[in-house]
């Protein structure tokens, strides 16, 4: 009775790369402060990241790697379905039932595609309809909310109108999502002031072992304004970072210090690293309880591919019989 009034929410990240700080406060922190008022579905998308990887190995290793860093963070597997992508197939069927009415020119639009054109990737059609497969993700579970970075913002707008596009084709099956973004962190900036991303290689890894992390860290691009002279806080990727972890009297200390002159670029990096290790300290640990524990985390998926697909199953059949596919058992 009083889930009929939590609402839904449902997020994924591909097993792509590395998790990085940019993830953590774009998205994956909102799904642990979610978790105890909604209903949650927080999946790993390893169908998507064959759009980019193809390498098998690395694919299954980043897999469970992310599965880990979910678990590590505090999400609560009792309080979410956490579950492989892989795990609930017919998503690519719902994914099919969507791109037979998703118009060429909403994909071509799509920045992400555009993106990884520029940087090197060949236009193949995975890549191309990744958008359609990420509607089929969301509309599958009906979510109220999906807490996305800013850069999967059009994603989303894009899983609208192909549901609506669905509605007035087929009737009124698909439920349309609102996308939610957390304004503070929507763009976390990389070691190069740049979005943080696996794929810039300008990405701080937050539960790596600390020599990766002060590496990272201490890589951070500054600009060459000597110690004493003052430094305008603004400017700076480290205090962009600081400010993401650090208390509001803690922000405004640091602040004082880069104006008044005589901190040096590499002290502040120091004090962010501190700051960095401190805030995942718990998370790290369990981290690596977790590495040594497989089976538990494959246990976690289990059970949550068991709740995903006792939605799925429900909804499949109300989309099938909208669009007159029968079977035959
Ligand atoms: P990447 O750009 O590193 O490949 P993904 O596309 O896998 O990251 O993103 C997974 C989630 O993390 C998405 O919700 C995305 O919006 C969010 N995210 C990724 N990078 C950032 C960033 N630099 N700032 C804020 N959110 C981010
Ligand atoms: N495209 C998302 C990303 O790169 C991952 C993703 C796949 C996703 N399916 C989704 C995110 C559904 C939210 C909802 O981060």
């Amino acid at each position: 009775m009083q889930n009929q009034k939590k609402k839904v929410i449902l997020s994924g990240i591909q097993p792509s790369g590395v998790i990085h700080l940019g993830n953590y406060f774009g998205a994956m922190k909102q799904y642990v402060d979610l978790q105890d008022t909604s209903i949650n579905y927080f999946f790993i998308a390893n169908f998507h990241a064959l759009t980019t990887l193809r390498n098998p190995q690395e694919l299954q290793f980043n897999t469970l790697d992310i599965a880990r860093h979910y678990l590590a963070i505090g999400l609560d597997p009792d309080k979410c379905a956490l579950f492989l992508q892989s795990d609930v197939p017919e998503v690519c069927e719902l994914s099919w039932y969507l791109s037979i009415i998703t118009p060429l020119g909403l994909l071509e639009r799509c920045h992400s595609y555009k993106d990884k054109l520029a940087k090197g990737f060949s236009p193949e059609h995975g890549l191309f309809a990744y958008p359609i497969l990420m509607a089929a993700d969301i509309l599958m579970y009906e979510p109220d909310f999906v807490p996305v970075g800013k850069d999967q913002k059009q994603h989303v707008e894009v899983a609208r109108d192909i549901a609506i596009k669905f509605n007035n084709t087929f009737g009124n099956i698909m439920k349309i999502p609102e996308v939610m973004i957390k304004e503070s962190t929507a763009v976390v900036p990389g070691i190069d002031g740049q979005k943080m991303s696996k794929s810039y290689g300008n990405f701080i890894s937050f539960l790596s072992d600390e020599k990766t992390i002060k590496k990272q860290v201490m890589s951070i691009v500054t600009n060459s304004t000597a110690v004493e002279e003052p430094k305008d806080p603004a400017q700076c990727n480290v205090f962009a970072l600081y400010k993401l972890f650090a208390q509001p009297d803690e922000i405004i200390s640091l602040q004082d210090r880069y104006v008044k002159g005589g901190l040096g670029y590499g002290e502040a990096k120091k004090i962010l690293l501190a700051k960095l290790l401190d805030y995942f300290a718990e998370s790290r640990v369990r981290y690596n309880q977790l590495k040594a524990d497989d089976q538990y985390v494959k246990d976690v998926l289990k059970k949550g591919a068991d709740k995903a697909r006792e939605q799925a199953d429900s909804f499949m059949i109300k989309v099938r019989n909208a669009v007159g596919i029968v079977r035959s058992n």
